[in-house]
Parts: C-alpha cells; structure tokens; sequence
C-alpha cells in the first residue's frame, strides 16, 4: 500500500497546523471559504481542526465535515480518550471522516514532556489507536518529533499502530530539524523494517525551521511516504509547514525526475493563497515561490528580452497554470449587479444574497471613487467581506482631521452589537487617533503587534489593504481591511482583529498542541 503506487495524497493542515501559528486564527466563515476552496481544487484530506481544543474548533470541524463533496476530512486528537471520542463526533459528519491521532516518541518528548517510558508509550499507542478504531475505519496515528527518535524504537511503535488498525502513519520532522537525505532514508528503513508496514500508507509532515520543509517532504515520498502533509502559503507554528502550493507544482513540474501525481488542480492555487492569507492575516511574500506577486515576474533587461522572444527561456511554469490572470480592467460605476455577480463568478467567488448585496454596495462605492476597478480590487474587496461576516462590531463612518497643525482627530462611528456610537478621540497621528476612538467605543487592553499597510494596485488611488495584530492576555489575532482610504482600511482592520481575539477569548482556544 504504501510505495507501490506513484499517487501522492495531499493531506491540507492550513486549518489545523496553520491556524496554530500564533495570530492566524480565522472565523468559522473563513475556514468554511478556505475548505470548499481545498475540496474543489482536489485536496485529498483536508485537516479541519482540533476538536477538542474548543467549542469553536469543534463546530468548524462537524460543519466542514458536513458540506464537503469529495475530500476525506481528518480532525486532530492527543492520544487521550477524550480527545479521541470528542474528534469522532466531529467527523462522523463526513462522508468520508478520519482521526488523526498523535503521541510523541522522542527521548526529549518522553523525559521532559511526558515522563513516560517507552513501554507505556506503546500501551498509550495501542490504547488510543484501538479506540480511534472502534470509531472510525479511517485513522491515522502520528509519531510527534519522529525525525529524533532512534529507529528501533521508532520501528516498534508503528508497527504497533499498525497493529492497532492505523490505516495512514505519518513521521513528522515537528522541529524542522531533519536533511532530505536523512528524512528519506528514514522512510526506507521503516518500510523495509516494519513487519505490517505494506499494510499502511505513509506520510510525511515537515516544518520549515530550516528551510527544508518541501525538500525534505519530496525526499520523504522518494524513501516511500505517499502522503504529503502541508499548508497554503506555508501556513503553520513557526517558520511554518511545507508550501502545498510549492509541492503540487514541484510534482507537475519536474515529472521527469518525480515520477507521481497528484490530484490537485493547480488552476486554484492562486486564489487558494488568496484567501488564505486574507483570512489569516498573514500577507504572502513578494518573493514566495508560486504564488508570490513577482514569482511570474520578469523585471531585467535581459530576462524580459529572452521572454519575449520565448517564454520556456526564464519560465519554467505559465503563471495562468496556477491560477494567475492577467490583470484585467474589469468594471465601472454604470455595472450592474449581475455583471458583478459573474466577475465574483469567474474569480471563483459564489456569496450568499446578503454577502452579495453588500459587497455590491461596497464595489459601487468603490468604483464612485477610484478610476479604475480592477480584478485585484474586487479580490480584496470580496475577501474583506468574507472576513467581516458574521462580526458583530463594524466601522460604520470615519472623519479624520490631519495634517502638520495637529492635533489630529478622528469622529467615528461604529455598529456595536446593533447599537450606533460615535466618539471623537486625537492622538499622535491619524492612524493613533483613529484607533483611540475605537477603543473610546470599544474599552479594551489588547496592545498593538503589527500595523502593515500595502497598495493593491498601482496608482495613488489604489485601494490599501491593512493588517492589523493585536494581543491580549497571550491570545493573538490578527484583522484585515481594505479601502481607497488607508485610515477607514486601518479601522476596518484593527475592529476585525478585535472581533476575532474577542471570539478567541470566548472560545478559549489554546495555543501551542502540547502532546500527552
Ligand atoms: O508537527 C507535528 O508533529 C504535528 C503533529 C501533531 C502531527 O503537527
Ligand atoms: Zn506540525
């Protein structure tokens, strides 16, 4: 079962690992956005929680559990019985569920994290995979810190997983530690050691602490592995998980020497890291491999003379395989609402009638005050929307007075649980008042992390997208929030981030995964 066949699975941890990294928390509407994007776009099992973690965790789990079309949908659990049972209920709601069940087998795990020895792991392992199964035919049993656990002993703990009925086992590389050739050898010696191991489907599950993670992950499926675990934009605890975008289009591109396939559509990458990084508030590096805003781009003289004459000389993939279009003067004042629902269409947004109608709103908003509507606004625009449904605090209007004779000064008024306030604040700068006065509206503690602004487009009246993050009481979240004016984007931003730490605190989800 394991490397007799070359399709290599893609097992998405976005909503799970990557939702773990501190500030990424997304909202229920976000996860549901970014699960259907991963089910349509042929992810083979897509992560979609910790169950136990929160009442929030829980509801996202059975509800993506319960709109998915094609992909297997896994949720996590320690190897405690609570967790495991609590993870059942969650994706019994699948068509096709699976428990992702985890303990740690490295001698540093086992001394200072669990005191435990290595027999009472092995009857941990048997215990808690035994259960899982009882529940569901489909479980997957992880080895946490595998890459620093001696083999012998690795070796007898998944065979005893194995034993217990774990259909997939993945070792992870959970500190970034492992080289390819030491990940990949690994795999071989498991595979061939391991009595049962044909009975089973290997994975791999890298981080990128060292920048190694699709590199080792690639090295992990030539020892054998043919599952492959990893995030959009690398999303994850740290310097973060392997790239799924970075995976598929390594496959596809270099099938000469990577002789598997894969059954992810590339065309949705783009959009998949969109709005990924629209939810999580984490923005995509310029320079990222794939989906990056230059990775297409082709800027020297002599780069741009060689594409010109044939693009194969510097490109070793078309953008438009991955999703990118070429920009595109899309819409004006006089286009109507069902012009803009096929534009949502066609950049691969379906909204419900009232996400609709006041993204319409907005976009004829938009388009009264900049000159131009390009696709890229609409994106932001949309993704903006996504992000603030269901928020119970909005931005409703904001007057800033600025300028060198200061003090400066913002009157602003918000929506706050179906009541209009208005409060006048200054401070140090119109970003500073602007967020004074919603603290003036909003009395909190949370302290600012990041403030980030950049331009969507070109043009000085492209619309600015701003990141805001914000923590309180070691909770972290970050908001997001678009607009022609930089100061109405900062306060769309700074209330988003304060809705989603508001619904972290009233959740209670924790951070780091501590393993049993
Ligand atoms: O990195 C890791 O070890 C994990 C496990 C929970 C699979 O994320
Ligand atoms: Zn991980």
């Amino acid at each position: 079962m394991s490397a007799s066949d070359n399709q290599v699975r893609i097992f998405d941890t976005t909503l799970r690992d990557g939702e773990q990294s501190p500030g990424a928390s997304m909202t229920l509407e976000e996860k549901l956005a970014i699960a259907e994007i991963l089910d349509d776009m042929g992810v083979d099992i897509i992560e979609a929680g910790f169950p136990i973690a929160s009442n929030g965790d829980f509801e996202a789990v059975s509800e993506i559990a319960k709109n998915a079309k094609n992909s297997v949908i896994a949720g996590l659990a320690r190897a405690i019985h609570a967790d495991i049972d609590r993870c059942g209920e969650a994706v019994k709601h699948a068509e096709k569920g699976r428990i992702h069940t985890f303990v740690s087998t490295s001698p540093i795990h086992l001394k200072f994290q669990m005191n435990k020895t290595e027999d009472q792991v092995v009857d941990i392992i048997t215990d808690t995979v035994t259960r899982a199964r009882n529940l569901i035919d489909d479980v997957e049993w992880s080895a946490m810190d595998a890459t620093r656990t001696p083999i012998d002993y690795l070796c007898r703990c998944v065979e005893t997983a194995i034993k217990c009925g774990a259909t997939t086992i993945n070792l992870p590389d959970t500190v970034g530690y492992a080289t390819p050739d030491e990940y990949k050898k690994m795999f071989e010696d498991i595979i061939e050691r391991v009595p049962n191991s044909d009975q089973a489907i290997f994975s791999v599950h890298c981080h990128d602490d060292l920048g190694l993670a699709v590199a080792n992950s690639l090295a992990g499926v030539a020892g054998g592995a043919r599952q492959v675990e990893c995030t959009i934009n690398g999303l994850g605890e740290r310097a973060g998980n392997a790239a799924l975008e970075e995976i598929v289009m390594a496959i596809r591109t270099r099938s000469d020497i990577l002789p598997y396939s894969c059954n992810v559509d590339p065309h949705y990458l783009t959009r998949a890291s969109k709005l990924v990084s629209a939810a999580s508030g984490f923005a995509v590096q310029y320079n990222k491999a794939i989906v990056g805003k230059n990775a297409f781009a082709h800027e020297s003289g002599i780069h741009q003379d060689g594409m010109l004459k044939n693009a194969e000389t510097y490109e070793i993939m078309r953008p438009e395989d991955v999703g990118v279009k070429a920009t595109s003067l899309v819409m004006g004042k006089h286009s109507g609402r069902h012009a803009f629902k096929d534009k949502l269409k066609e950049l691969g947004f379906e909204l419900g009638d009232n996400a609709l109608q006041d993204a319409f709103r907005r976009f004829k908003d938009l388009a009264d005050r900049k000159k131009h509507v390009y696709d890229e606004d609409i994106e932001a625009l949309v993704e903006n929307e996504i992000a603030i449904a269901g928020e119970n605090t909005k931005v409703l209007s904001l007057t800033v007075i600025a300028g060198t004779g200061g003090p400066q000064k913002a009157i602003l008024t918000m929506d706050v649980n179906g009541v209009h306030e208005t409060r006048e604040a200054t401070g140090d700068g119109p970003v500073d008042a602007t967020f004074n006065a919603i603290k003036a509206i909003v009395p909190h503690e949370a302290t600012l992390q990041l403030y980030q602004v950049h331009a969507v487009t070109e043009g000085t009246d492209a619309q600015a997208e701003v990141s805001v993050r914000l923590e309180s009481g070691g909770r972290i979240a970050t908001g997001k929030g678009a607009d022609t004016d930089t100061l109405v984007a900062s306060a769309r931003a700074y209330v988003s981030a304060m809705n989603k730490l508001e619904m972290r605190q009233q959740t209670g989800n924790p951070g780091a995964l501590q393993a049993v």
